[in-house]
């Protein structure tokens, strides 16, 4: 926020970028708010980046699969903990439908854990510096920032915690504590269960501190319908009800992963927050729902791949056991707006254009010849027969 404040005020360029994102962000709302929330999942692919001086700073493969099986359980609302939101906030309370993996390609389409481990002379950190972002600083360069959410991991020595970057924000991603990174390992209570990163990726999904970020005032807002208006931040593990900014009787909803408590304490996003992140991964992050960081490369030039199920990651023959009409690549839409809104929707005939969008990727690398894609279609009825 102290960033991005200084930022506001110094950088006329910056303040313009998140004006317009938040524009973008707003115009997605109205246009496809009211279909409610989405039967697809968006899956992210991340890369981890440790950054590392002592052998404890370089953390365990398993730490970091326990970073994201957190991310994974907190955003579909599969967190063990997800039942302790007071009944008040139960109804709002809900699965963002985003999942999270490590890339399996990496740049110049190389097989890749999605992992990097770069050993540092830099003993630690402070907020501002951003060394850890760039080989020249003694870090590690991004990876596209537009394709993959790029994690930092390293040693911080002045109590941050981390660090999400807006949309629109220079240095792109995610930086996080090493003692304060995923559940199992090396952690340091209260942040050992994985929150730090949930609450980065929120801002980095463009959300915003739920009590508005104004201090002890009750003018700020997080740009969500529904969350109540707070006064201030929260620590520990508070007590409900937290009264202020008159919004008696169920108070602040601390509880929110965009609040300040505890890990133990923070086990909830809303609806409208799942919202804001959703039009912001169809507007300003985009670069996401097209990236190939989570196709694996079949090595072959070209070699083109649709989705099927879920599992589905392109071996031949399919081994999936799942039914073969939820494919994530497949998608109907009522009106010709099928690239700024990725999701089913129930067609309805006579209420205009029925279109369906078909994404098909290449699992092959560096494609160097040119050909026709041809899909070809049935309409299904009691009749039909192919071709
Ligand atoms: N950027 C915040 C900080 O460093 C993150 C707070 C995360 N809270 C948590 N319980 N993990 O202070
Ligand atoms: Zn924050
Ligand atoms: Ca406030």
């Amino acid at each position: 926020m102290e960033e991005h404040r200084q930022l506001v005020r110094l950088d006329p360029e910056y303040r313009w970028r998140r004006e317009q994102i938040e524009k973008d962000v707003q115009q997605w709302i109205a246009a496809f708010g009211e279909e409610g929330s989405r039967t697809g999942i968006i899956r992210i692919p991340v890369v981890v980046h440790v950054i590392w001086h002592t052998a404890a700073e370089n953390i365990s493969d398993a730490q970091i699969h326990s970073q994201i099986d957190v991310l994974n359980a907190d955003f579909r609302r599969l967190n063990a903990d997800a039942g302790s939101v007071p009944s008040a906030f139960a109804g709002v309370a809900a699965d963002a439908r985003v999942e999270f993996a490590l890339a399996v390609r990496g740049p110049g389409c190389a097989v890749t854990t999605g992992i990097t481990r770069t050993e540092t002379s830099v003993t630690g950190w402070t907020r501002n510096q951003t060394g850890m972002l760039s080989a020249a600083g003694r870090g590690h360069d991004p990876w596209d920032v537009t394709r993959y959410l790029n994690v930092w991991v390293c040693n911080y020595t002045d109590g941050l915690l981390g660090k999400g970057s807006f949309p629109g924000m220079p240095n792109q991603g995610v930086r996080c504590h090493y003692r304060a990174f995923g559940s199992t390992g090396t952690l340091s209570a209260p942040y050992d269960l994985g929150r730090t990163m949930v609450h980065e990726v929120g801002h980095y999904l463009n959300l915003n501190h739920i009590w508005g970020d104004d201090g002890s005032l009750c003018t700020g807002t997080d740009n969500v319908a529904d969350t109540p208006n707070q006064a201030d931040e929260h620590y520990g593990t508070p007590t409900f009800p937290q009264v202020s900014c008159s919004n008696g009787p169920d108070g602040d909803m601390f509880m929110n992963y965009m609040d300040y408590t505890d890990d133990a304490g923070m086990f909830m996003f809303t609806a409208g927050q799942s919202e804001r992140m959703d039009a912001t991964l169809h507007t300003a992050r985009t670069g996401l729902l097209a990236s190939d960081g989570l196709v694996p490369s079949s090595g072959a030039v070209n070699d083109l791949w649709a989705k099927d199920t879920s599992d589905d990651d392109g071996a031949e023959p399919n081994p999936s056991g799942q039914p073969m009409w939820v494919s994530d690549d497949i998608w109907v839409r009522n009106d010709n707006n099928g690239i700024a809104n990725q999701d089913h929707q129930n067609p309805e005939h006579g209420s205009g254009t029925t279109s369906v969008y078909v994404r098909v990727r290449n699992r092959g690398c560096s494609g160097t010849s040119s050909g026709t894609v041809r899909l070809y279609w049935a309409k299904a009825s009691p009749g039909l027969a192919w071709p």
